[in-house]
């Protein structure tokens, strides 16, 4: 069903493969725009295309990985080449640690293992903490934020048209507790940058907000709930009692992408629950 609150408008999706980005891609080809989704997984990203175009929305799939500069350039010329512009872009290429890949869950059991560890002994799991998981985060939601940005700012600001992006960052950017420590350090990296890129592409016509979503039900968090105490957390603590859903972020996305924010710039907008009200 196509509403058109984006209507004529492209939007790029990192991430696009999977859950808040896949939702992402839904919810603005409702809303008329043509998509981009740009994902390291090219099944997942086939899916959404089809998911989107089976709906009568336009859609296109680009293999990428986030941390590599030239393939975010390569995705931002084929967006312009294929649909003219970009005009809103989401990064939600994400990863909870260095070998997270986003639908396997082989490593399932280990993970729940490692955070009990790490609640019945922070300093040793501080001292388990190794270059090679604290960079690869640090480069796929960090640097990898950055990439897209820039490469799709060149676009935006030479045509003059403004535009809208939106990263993701996490309830985790704020709170250390939210989440690894690597990943609790990029998701505040990307809050800053945020912030940043909005103060230096204002002047050009183009707003740069984050999202800060609590726990969403996707790949990333399908074990979350095996971890003593959290799910406490959701049934008992957090005001609404339940994970959020990536449709909810979706439409948080569409708030930030359309012109009802059309004055929000900067911003980071939580959809999570309730978390910081505690
Ligand atoms: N699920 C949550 O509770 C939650 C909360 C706050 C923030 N986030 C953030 O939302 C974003 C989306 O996460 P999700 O929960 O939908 O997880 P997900 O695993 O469902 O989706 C993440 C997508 O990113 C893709 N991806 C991972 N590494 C990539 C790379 N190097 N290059 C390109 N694509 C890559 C994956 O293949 C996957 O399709 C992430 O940045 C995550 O940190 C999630």
């Amino acid at each position: 069903m196509t509403r058109g609150r984006l209507q004529g408008k492209t939007a790029v999706v990192t991430g696009g493969g999977n859950g808040i980005g896949r939702a992402c891609c839904q919810r603005f080809a409702d809303e008329g725009a043509r998509v981009v989704v740009a994902d390291l997984l090219a099944d997942n990203g086939a899916e959404t295309v089809e998911l989107v175009t089976k709906d009568s929305g336009e859609a296109l799939f680009f293999e990428l990985d986030a941390a590599e500069e030239s393939a975010n350039v390569a995705l931002m010329a084929s967006a312009i080449e294929t649909f003219g512009s970009i005009d809103v872009v989401v990064t939600a290429a994400g990863i909870s640690h260095a070998d997270y890949r986003s639908g396997d869950r082989s490593g399932n059991e280990a993970l729940v293992d490692r955070a009990i560890e790490a609640m019945a002994d922070p300093p040793k799991a501080f001292l388990d903490l190794t270059l090679e998981a604290w960079q690869r985060v640090l480069d796929v939601n960090l640097t990898g934020t950055m990439l897209a940005v820039h490469a799709a700012a060149a676009h935006m600001v030479s045509a003059g048209n403004g535009g809208s992006i939106i990263t993701v960052a996490s309830v985790a950017a704020k709170n250390p507790d939210a989440g690894p420590l690597p990943y609790a350090v990029s998701k505040a990296g990307v809050w800053m940058f945020t912030k940043s890129a909005a103060r230096m592409l204002g002047p050009a016509g183009i707003r740069v907000n984050a999202l800060g979503p609590g726990f969403i039900q996707t790949n990333m968090t399908d074990v979350l709930t095996e971890i003593p105490g959290v799910r406490e957390m959701f049934t008992t603590t957090l005001p609404l009692r339940r994970l959020g859903q990536p449709s909810e972020i979706a439409d948080a996305a569409l708030f930030l992408a359309g012109d009802e924010s059309s004055y929000v710039t900067g911003q980071i907008l939580h959809p999570d629950g309730g978390y910081f009200t505690g």
